[in-house]
C-alpha cells in the first residue's frame, strides 16, 4: 500500500478513464485518494461513485469464500466481481493479483490482503500472483536501490511465510523479472498518454513515475498472458484502484487476449492513532510482522486510540464506543473471526463492563498469536533464492506471456 503521509504531490484531478468524470459539486472539496496521495476524511461511499466501482451486494459476499474481511465489509466494493465469482464457483481458471511496494518493513495492514488471497487459493484454487514493485518505490521514495533491495528481500520472506501453494502462485519482482515485464509494459505504455496519467494520479515528479502505471498494468494482466483469458481479481485498498482503472483502459485499447481485471476494493486498516489509514511512516507506529510479543503489547498499550471514557467511573457508567476503538477495530477486521463473540465483546464494551485496557489485552493476545504463527513460518524459511525458486515464472511461462502480449523475445528466453 502506498504511504498516505507522502502527499507532497497534489493531484489536480481524480477523473478516471472509465467514469464519466463529472464530480458533483458537493464532493468537490473534502478528500483526495490516489496511489501517491491520500488526504482528508475518506468517504468510502462517495469514493466508489467517484471511481465508478460498485458496492458489493450481500449475495456477492456470500458467494466469496467466507472471511471476516468480506463478511464485515472491510472489502466493500469492486469491479466485475460476478465474473470472478462465476469462474471460482464453476472451477474454471481464475486469478488473484495482490502486490507489494517494498519501501519498508511490512506491517499488519499489508499482510491482510495476502492472507485473504491465500484463503481464496485454498478454497477455490485461485492462481495468485504477487508482484513486488521495487522500481516504483525507488522512484517514489528517497531511498537507494540498495535500501529498496533490502526491503524487497525482507518483504519476500513475509510473503513466503503466508504459505501460498507454489504450484498456483507466482511472485515477480520488477527489476528481477524485467525480461518479461518490461516488453509488455512498453507495449501497454504505447497508448498510455501523459494526460491520462496526470488525470488519474495527479502530476508526477519524474518520467519514471509516469511510466510506472504501465508496469502495474502488466502485473494485473500477467496471469492471463501466462495462462490464458480468465477473470482476475485485484484485492487492494481503494487508493490503488487508479492502477486498475488504467489497466482496464489500456487492456481494452490494446486488443490483448485478456479480460479486463476486476477489483475488490478495501477500506484502510485504521492507524493505531485513530480512524484513518495505517501508515508505515506517519507519526503513529505500526505493528510490524517481525515485532515480538513485548513490542506488540508496548505499542498497543502506548499508542492505540481507544473509545473508552476518561475515567473509570465514567466508563463503567456510560460505556465505551467500539466504533472508534482501534483495538476493537483490529478484532473486527481480522482477529476475531466469530461474529457472536465479536458482538459480545462490543456489547460488554458499550455497557461499560469491559474496559479499554481489557480490550487492548484481548487485541494484543490475538495479534500476538497471529504473528507467532507467521513468524514461525518465516523463521523456518531457508535461503531466500532457494525458497523463491518454486514461485518464479518458468522459462515456458515467460515465453508464453511475451508471445501472448505480441512481443516475442528477440533472442529466446
Ligand atoms: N503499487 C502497490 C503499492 O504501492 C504495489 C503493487 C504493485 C500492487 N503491483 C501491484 C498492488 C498489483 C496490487 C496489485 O503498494
Amino acid at each position: 500500500m502506498s504511504d498516505p503521509t507522502d502527499n507532497h504531490r497534489e493531484p489536480n484531478a481524480t477523473t478516471p478513464p472509465e467514469a464519466d468524470g463529472s464530480r458533483s459539486s458537493d464532493e468537490a472539496d473534502e478528500f483526495t485518494v490516489t496511489p501517491y496521495a491520500v488526504s482528508g476524511e475518506v468517504n468510502y461511499d462517495k469514493l466508489v461513485a467517484r471511481f465508478g466501482a460498485a458496492e458489493l451486494t450481500d449475495e456477492q459476499i456470500t458467494r466469496f469464500p467466507d472471511h471476516p474481511l468480506l463478511r464485515r465489509r472491510t472489502f466493500y466494493a469492486g469491479r466485475d466481481v460476478d465474473d470472478y465469482l462465476a469462474a471460482a464457483g464453476a472451477g474454471d481458471p481464475h486469478a488473484v493479483v495482490t502486490g507489494r511496494g517494498p519501501s519498508g518493513p511490512m506491517h499488519l495492514g499489508h499482510v491482510l490482503p495476502l492472507y485473504l488471497a491465500k484463503r481464496f487459493q485454498r478454497e477455490t484454487g485461485a492462481t495468485v500472483y504477487v508482484p513486488l514493485s521495487d522500481d516504483e518505490k525507488f522512484l517514489a521514495k528517497e531511498q537507494s536501490f540498495a535500501s529498496i533491495g533490502e526491503h524487497t528481500r525482507e518483504n519476500l520472506r513475509d510473503i513466503l511465510a503466508v504459505g501460498f501453494d507454489p504450484a498456483r502462485t507466482r511472485i515477480v519482482i520488477d527489476t528481477a523479472d524485467a525480461d518479461v515485464l518490461y516488453p509488455i509494459a512498453v507495449r501497454l505504455a504505447k497508448h498510455l498518454t501523459p494526460a491520462t496519467v496526470e488525470a488519474v494520479y495527479g502530476e508526477q515528479d519524474t518520467v519514471g513515475l509516469q511510466f510506472y502505471p504501465a508496469v502495474q498494468a502488466t502485473h494485473l494482466l500477467l496471469p492471463q498472458l501466462v495462462a490464458g483469458r480468465q477473470p482476475t481479481l485485484v484485492p487492494i485498498a481503494v487508493d490503488q484502484d487508479p492502477h486498475v482503472r488504467v489497466c482496464r483502459d489500456v487492456a481494452a485499447k490494446e486488443a490483448l487476449p485478456v479480460r479486463k481485471p476486476g477489483a475488490l476494493l478495501g477500506r484502510f486498516l485504521p492507524s493505531l492513532a485513530g480512524p484513518g489509514k495505517m501508515s508505515s511512516s506517519g507519526d503513529a507506529p505500526s505493528i510490524e510482522l517481525t515485532d515480538d510479543p513485548e513490542t506488540v503489547a508496548e505499542t498497543i498499550h502506548t499508542h492505540a486510540y481507544t473509545g473508552g471514557r476518561p475515567t473509570l467511573e465514567d466508563h463503567r457508567e456510560k460505556g465505551g464506543d467500539p466504533t472508534v476503538d482501534v483495538p476493537f477495530q483490529y478484532l473486527r477486521y481480522f482477529f476475531e473471526p466469530d461474529d457472536d463473540e465479536l458482538e459480545r465483546i462490543a456489547a460488554a464494551y458499550r455497557a461499560g463492563d469491559l474496559l479499554s485496557g481489557d480490550l487492548k489485552d484481548l487485541a494484543i493476545e490475538r495479534i500476538t498469536d497471529f504473528l507467532a504463527a507467521h513468524q514461525r513460518r518465516r523463521n523456518a524459511l531457508d535461503e531466500l533464492a532457494t525458497e523463491l525458486e518454486p514461485y518464479r515464472l518458468t522459462d515456458e511461462e515467460r515465453r508464453r506471456a511475451l508471445d501472448s502480449a505480441g512481443v516475442p523475445s528477440v533472442v529466446g528466453v
